[in-house]
């Protein structure tokens, strides 16, 4: 693993562009489920259930209590970890220049990174579904389910449930990072949930390099990733980041 480190260091540092993709597993260590996988939300629950815009319109109730309700509670508790403070230090290098992220829970934001694309909208923010005011996460009272703006309408999450379209100015603008860099690093994304997943591939027929972190293999791992590093995210950056912190003090 030390040689990918290294390996990992010398090319971030000789980039000029890098923009990363991170999903779900990037926030694992800061006590947020993933979707997939081994302790998965979707494990407990099924998405299309809770999780599709179609099941909220139908019966609110049930998907706040189920959960919107403890993903409230889990995100206001939760704090960068070192994956998160990782990219904020490469951009604060003139490094890495964007981050695409599949995640709502504001984290990269709150570690200092100042450029994301929310592919999947944020929990920050709810909005009426009768007046289209919105409230801030953190002000909506939960003491009546669902909750309720003055006007009488419930409170929606600003994220994007499975069933709607990603904004296009997103989806246009994460494109067009994509094509741009020179390197895409993919980290804690199982890679299956399109458009998102489609970015390394615009970026790989552009010529990027892809750098791919997970601990497990994913179905970009053979034949677009240039290489993986196969472990947690906030060890393998700290890994990363030691290595080009020894090479910018050199
Ligand atoms: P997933 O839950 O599908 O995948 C999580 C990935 O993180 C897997 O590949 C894990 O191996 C990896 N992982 C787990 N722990 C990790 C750790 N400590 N460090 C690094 N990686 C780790 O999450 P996403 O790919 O983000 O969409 O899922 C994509 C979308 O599916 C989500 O944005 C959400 C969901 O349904 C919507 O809600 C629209």
């Amino acid at each position: 693993m030390n040689d990918l480190f290294k390996q990992a260091a010398n090319d971030l540092v000789a980039a000029k562009n890098v923009v990363a993709l991170t999903g779900a597993g990037f926030s694992v260590e800061s006590g947020i489920p993933p979707f997939r996988g081994k302790g998965g939300l979707w494990e407990k629950f099924n998405p299309m259930e809770y999780a599709h815009i179609d099941a909220f319109m139908k019966n609110p109730t049930k998907v706040w209590n189920v959960l919107l309700k403890g993903l409230k509670e889990i995100i206001e508790k939760a704090q960068p970890n070192d994956a998160h403070k990782g990219l904020a230090r490469l951009e604060e290098l003139g490094i890495l220049k964007t981050i695409i992220t599949q995640n709502i829970d504001g984290l990269h934001q709150k570690a200092g990174n100042t450029d994301i694309i929310e592919f999947h909208g944020n929990f920050a923010w709810h909005r009426c579904l009768d007046c289209d005011k919105r409230c801030e996460t953190e002000r909506i009272d939960l003491t009546v389910i669902p909750p309720r703006c003055e006007c009488g309408g419930i409170y929606r999450p600003e994220f994007v449930f499975f069933g709607e379209t990603i904004p296009p100015q997103d989806l246009r603008r994460s494109e067009l990072v994509a094509s741009q860099c020179d390197i895409m690093l993919v980290v804690g994304t199982s890679a299956v949930v399109q458009p998102a997943a489609f970015m390394p591939l615009i970026a790989k027929g552009a010529g990027a390099k892809i750098i791919e972190i997970n601990p497990e293999k994913t179905p970009l791992t053979a034949s677009i990733s240039d290489y993986l590093l196969m472990g947690k995210a906030g060890e393998v950056i700290n890994g990363i980041m030691a290595e080009i912190e020894k090479l910018l003090s050199h």
